[in-house]
């Protein structure tokens, strides 16, 4: 089966190859001349474990490629899947003008019965939009299906993710579309739950909105937890062992970011209003997460006192572990406003310094976790790479100006940490 992948994003590179690696011939096309031309010779324009091996194993094997045109690309898929970016507009809404360039453009140059696989992000009723778009465009009435294939990859683990999936959702609207995908899916061996199109594209935003929601939750028992003294990591163990809830996602930190949960928060309270079925309960979880930083802020002065002239050492900056991605990283928050109250800011993160060059500014970017807490009034843990749980903390003690870690991951055990002789913040627990 060929496939012609759309979209060269983490998404869409991801997806591409790990279909190469199961044996399909895969074309990955994207628009920008630097992507292509990288790809081309074997590097990766983002940072995802696993991705640059996969990559270079299925071009080697000739199944995977890359491309400027979908007119070409196009031309013996099966599947067109469009991966392309949503990206958010000052409203909130998703910007779908991609979506639609790209649909127009398949709708011009396919040439037999054609599988669309709708895989970006999108508000309920693209898919809809989608086969209007290609019905008008498509003048020589070449069959064709329109389905959508939401993605449940985390950036970090997205190759994993897309291998060893919990479900596959697919939304189809024809028995020849649902046997495709069926076929399409069968070498992964998971559920695969059929939907209509718009059931499949709410199951997308509902899904990462109530992750989201479940965050702000325990970001919200952890200030209650703050208040009377006691400790949200077994609150959240506790709470965890109910099968109901579940462990995962209740780590209390100082907020969540990337370019998936806020931007589709906004989307999903967007097209809700839109509707008239306005989703209140998503505001609360978007105003938590921003007081979440202001109140990580709070914490950092209440350890320094006066921050101006201070100078803040900060650990990880990228939105999440194993990422290069800035988008929305709590980082950038609390750096701008540590700034805004005259702190003197180093930082260190294990692969997003260059993404960070570009839009921190006044930082000094450091070249290890040490050279970070060198000099500095404080330490502060903005992400939790594995590394710095794993760090020399009587040697980052010796180069701290004063003994003072605050932790927005929960990295540590506080009274470990009070025997060490640190003074300790963290999130939901009593400083030390
Ligand atoms: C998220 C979803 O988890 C994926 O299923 C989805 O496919 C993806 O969005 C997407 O829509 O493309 P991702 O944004 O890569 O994936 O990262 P997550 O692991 O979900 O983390 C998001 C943010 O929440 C991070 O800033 C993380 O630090 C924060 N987080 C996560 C917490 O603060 N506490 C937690 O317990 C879990």
């Amino acid at each position: 089966m060929n496939i012609c992948m759309i979209g060269t994003g983490y998404v869409g590179l991801v997806t591409g190859a790990c279909f190469a690696e199961l044996g399909y011939k895969v074309t990955c096309v994207d628009n920008d001349p630097r992507k292509i031309g990288m790809l081309k010779i074997g590097e990766m324009p983002i940072y995802e474990p696993g991705l640059e091996k996969l990559v270079r194993k299925n071009v080697a094997a000739k199944r995977l490629f890359f491309s400027m045109s979908i007119a070409d690309a196009i031309q013996n898929a099966d599947f067109a899947f469009i991966a392309v970016g949503t990206p958010p507009r000052s409203d909130g809404s998703a910007d779908l003008s991609y979506v639609e360039n790209v649909a127009r453009e398949i709708a011009t140059h396919m040439k037999k019965y054609l599988v669309i696989v709708e895989k970006s992000t999108v508000p309920v009723e693209t898919c809809e939009w989608v086969k209007k778009t290609v019905t008008k465009f498509n003048r020589k009435k070449v069959p064709f299906d329109v389905v959508s294939n939401p993605e449940f990859l985390r950036e970090g683990t997205a190759v994993h993710d897309f291998s060893k999936p919990d479900r596959v959702i697919v939304g189809v609207e024809s028995e020849r579309a649902k046997k495709a995908m069926a076929r399409l899916y069968a070498p992964l061996r998971c559920p695969i739950v059929f939907t209509d199109t718009k059931s499949a594209e709410i199951i997308k935003h509902a899904s990462n909105s109530f992750l989201a929601t479940k965050i702000s939750y325990i970001n919200s028992v952890a200030r209650i937890c703050e208040k009377v003294g006691a400790n949200v990591e077994q609150v959240a163990q506790g709470m965890g062992f109910d099968p109901r809830i579940g462990r995962s996602f209740l780590n209390a930190g100082c907020g969540f970011g990337g370019f998936c949960f806020p931007k589709d928060l906004e989307a999903f309270l967007w097209i809700s209003k839109k509707l008239g079925a306005d989703f209140e309960m998503l505001e609360s979880v978007k105003k938590v997460n921003e007081e979440q930083m202001i109140h990580f802020v709070r914490k950092i002065e209440e350890s320094l006192w006066i921050v101006s002239g201070k100078t803040v050492g900060i650990l990880g900056l990228a939105f999440k572990p194993h990422t290069d991605d800035m988008r929305f990283a709590p980082s950038i928050d609390i750096i701008r406003m540590l700034q805004e109250r005259g702190a003197k800011i180093q930082a260190y993160d294990p692969i997003s310094m260059p993404n960070a060059k570009k839009v921190l500014q006044n930082v000094a970017l450091k070249d290890s976790i040490y050279e970070a807490a060198r000099g500095a009034d404080a330490l502060v843990i903005v992400t939790e790479w594995p590394q710095f749980k794993k760090m020399d903390l009587k040697k980052i003690k010796k180069l701290l100006t004063h003994p003072t870690i605050v932790d927005g991951r929960n990295l540590f055990d506080p009274e470990a940490m009070k025997k060490l002789g640190f003074h300790y913040a963290s999130v939901g627990r009593k400083p030390v």
